[in-house]
């Protein structure tokens, strides 16, 4: 069981149980973890930051109003940091703020803020935990895909008896590490391409595809959940960067997609090109609008644009290739054909249309490699690229150990 690296922000809202998150910070330090606690005003009442700060090996953040905190790690930054959020104790009140997307301390705007899986655990008086108003904020919570931690039932300090306790720290812990799954890329450099490309025309105007960058986003996102360090090349697409991932750059364009993804892969062990590039790009880019000609066609004269997979593929060190190939028909002997033409490790095949593929929520793939074809049956995008990245793994571990 390891949590080595792992980057937890721990929230603590005020609650008696606040005195158990200290030992929570001891109990995930002890497995590697990189632990930031968020304090909320309320929970200083129970536990100094003092004491956070000095089982942490971190500073304590409080306020969103801490201008010297917020030029050290600004709170988008520490929203992005998290891998995952786990909020222990979870009060009545930080649950109803949470529900309802309040905003209105650090805690609550970090949880917004962050793509990070979100972990509640609640502790409050057995009354309240029951009280309908509650009940229906937590299932706001769970609908949202939260994950709920306990509470348990029992003692509790107010002298009740009933559901409403913290879980324990070690309860917690073990629910932390198994979110994180089987860490089989750990130390493993991926480097994911993702998006489409755009060719310019004119300065107003491009050649595009339909590619939205979720596949490779997902993919990039179970990467890094599978321990590997990700790199992401995207190209233009407005979608958050997954939690986790140490670099990303955009780009536009083909050549410039080729450039850096050249450059990211230099040390890399694994490169999945979830990314549509453009096969093309105007043979020429005008400096200014091109203007229309009433009743004259315009032609425009296309380059062919290089091959990434096929340049990385060239190299005599290179990482472990793994190429996507959508296609509206004949989707095996197309994926097969690019599987031996572009000298790749593996390819992920789908059916384009139907409700699959570009623009989707979800998807369906086959993985050709040298040694068969695996099935990965309709599901979303993001546990799709779970099970790809898991299959990936297994090969990757086979042939390069
Ligand atoms: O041949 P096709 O474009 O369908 O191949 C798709 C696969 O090849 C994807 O993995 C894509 O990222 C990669 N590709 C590439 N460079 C190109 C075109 C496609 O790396 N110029």
């Amino acid at each position: 069981m390891s949590l080595a690296q792992r980057r937890i922000l721990l929230g603590v809202s005020g609650g008696i149980a606040a005195y158990k998150s200290c030992e929570l910070v001891r109990r995930l330090r002890d497995l590697g973890a990189e632990v930031r606690v968020v304090m909320t005003e309320g929970a200083t009442h129970f536990v100094s930051a003092t004491t956070f700060q000095a089982l942490s090996g971190q500073p304590v953040r409080i306020s969103l109003w801490d201008a010297e905190a917020e030029a050290a790690m600004g709170h988008i930054e520490l929203a992005r940091w998290a891998e995952r959020i786990l909020i222990a104790p979870a009060s009545a009140d930080l649950i109803a703020q949470l529900a309802h997307g309040f905003a209105n301390d650090l805690l609550t705007t970090v949880c917004l803020a962050s793509a990070a899986p979100l972990y509640v655990a609640p502790a409050m008086n057995q009354q309240m935990w029951a009280h309908a108003a509650v009940q229906a904020n937590v299932d706001t919570l769970r609908q949202r895909g939260v994950h709920l931690l306990g509470p348990a039932s029992g003692d509790q300090a107010c002298g009740d008896i009933g559901s409403g306790r913290m879980l324990e720290p070690l309860e917690l812990r073990e629910a932390i590490v198994a979110s994180f799954g089987n860490a089989v890329l750990r130390g493993r450099k991926v480097v994911v391409s993702a998006g489409p490309t755009y060719e310019d025309i004119d300065p107003v105007r491009f050649i595009g595809n339909r590619s939205s960058g979720r596949m490779g986003f997902a993919v990039a996102e179970a990467a890094v959940q599978a321990g590997a360090e990700v790199t992401l090349v995207a190209g233009p697409v407005s979608l958050a960067t997954p939690p986790g991932v140490v670099r990303r750059i955009d780009v536009r364009s083909a050549n410039q997609m080729r450039d850096a993804v050249v450059a990211a892969t230099a040390h890399a062990d694994i490169y999945i090109g979830a990314a549509a590039v453009g096969d093309y790009r105007p043979a020429e880019v005008a400096d200014h609008k091109i203007k229309k000609r009433d009743g004259a066609a315009l032609e425009l004269s296309l380059a062919e644009n290089p091959d990434i997979l096929g340049t990385l593929a060239a190299q005599t060190v290179r990482p472990f290739l793994v190429g996507f190939a959508a296609e509206t028909h004949d989707v095996e002997r197309y994926a097969r054909d690019k599987l031996a033409r572009k000298g790749l490790d593996m390819i992920a095949a789908n059916q384009v249309g139907g409700g699959l593929g570009f623009e989707a929520a979800d998807n369906a793939l086959t993985l050709y490699g040298p040694d068969g074809a695996i099935e990965l049956p309709r599901a979303s995008k993001s546990e799709l690229a779970r099970q790809l990245v898991a299959k990936i793994a297994e090969r990757y571990v086979a042939v390069r150990g």
